[in-house]
């Protein structure tokens, strides 16, 4: 579904990715400096591309959107939700903004509170999970902004340059089904995680419109 958030000064179409979108996306996914802490660690060709378009598109249980920003004429990053079939009501989130001139302005911040939301009042998903190397700052601040709960740390999983990176296991709980997840009490761990999922599921709801 299109989704436009407009969230402290900065509005953001989420809309689905399309077949126009490749070319852009392949300029920018044979970069390093992009893809340092992503999983990707081999540049991308249109053919590669296209392929893995169209088996997204086949797979009913992601969901990805194209992230463009009012000011810009073409998508500048992707976003997605995965695994949307999960039996236990999961699934899990992704995000690359490529064009490095977008960062820092507030774009995944913006991106990750429509897509909670989607996933939260549309997907009837009660958690989200996602990974973030813990030298990716900007990466899991966006995420604890809308209530991810940093869980656990696996070490020293990937090398970039040379050295070993650790990386970071979050998990999103949604507040309206907090009750159904923990019945005995949601452990301490997680409750700043709640409270910020619930404000943030406030403030999409608010926010976000389906043009
Ligand atoms: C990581 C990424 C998604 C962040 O997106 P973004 O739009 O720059 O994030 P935001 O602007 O919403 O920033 C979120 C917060 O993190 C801060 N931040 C962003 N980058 C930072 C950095 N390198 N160091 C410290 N803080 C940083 C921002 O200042 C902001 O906090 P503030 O509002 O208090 O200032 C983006 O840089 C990206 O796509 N990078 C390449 C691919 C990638 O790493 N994807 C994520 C894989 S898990």
């Amino acid at each position: 579904m299109n989704m436009l958030v407009s969230h402290k000064g900065l509005t953001v179409a989420l809309r689905p990715f399309c077949r126009e979108d490749i070319p852009e996306l392949v300029k920018h996914f044979s970069s390093m400096t992009i893809h340092r802490d992503t999983k990707g660690i081999f540049g991308q060709t249109l053919e590669n591309e296209i392929k893995w378009f169209e088996k997204n598109m086949e797979d009913p249980n992601s969901c990805i959107w194209a992230i463009q920003p009012e000011g810009s004429d073409q998508a500048i990053g992707v976003t997605a939700l995965h695994h949307i079939n999960d039996r236990m009501n999961s699934c899990s989130s992704g995000i690359v903004i490529w064009r490095q001139d977008w960062w820092h302005r507030g774009v995944a911040t913006a991106t990750h509170l429509a897509r909670t939301m989607f996933a939260a009042d549309y997907l009837n998903r009660f958690i989200i999970r996602s990974s973030v190397r813990t030298e990716n700052p900007g990466s899991y601040l966006a995420l604890e902004r809308v209530g991810y709960t940093i869980w656990g740390t696996e070490p020293r999983g990937v090398l970039r340059g040379g050295k070993w990176l650790d990386t970071y296991h979050l998990a999103w709980l949604h507040p309206g089904r907090i009750g159904v997840l923990y019945p005995e009490g949601v452990p301490e761990m997680y409750t700043a995680g709640v409270e910020k999922a619930a404000i943030a599921l406030e403030t999409a709801r608010r926010e976000v419109i389906f043009p």
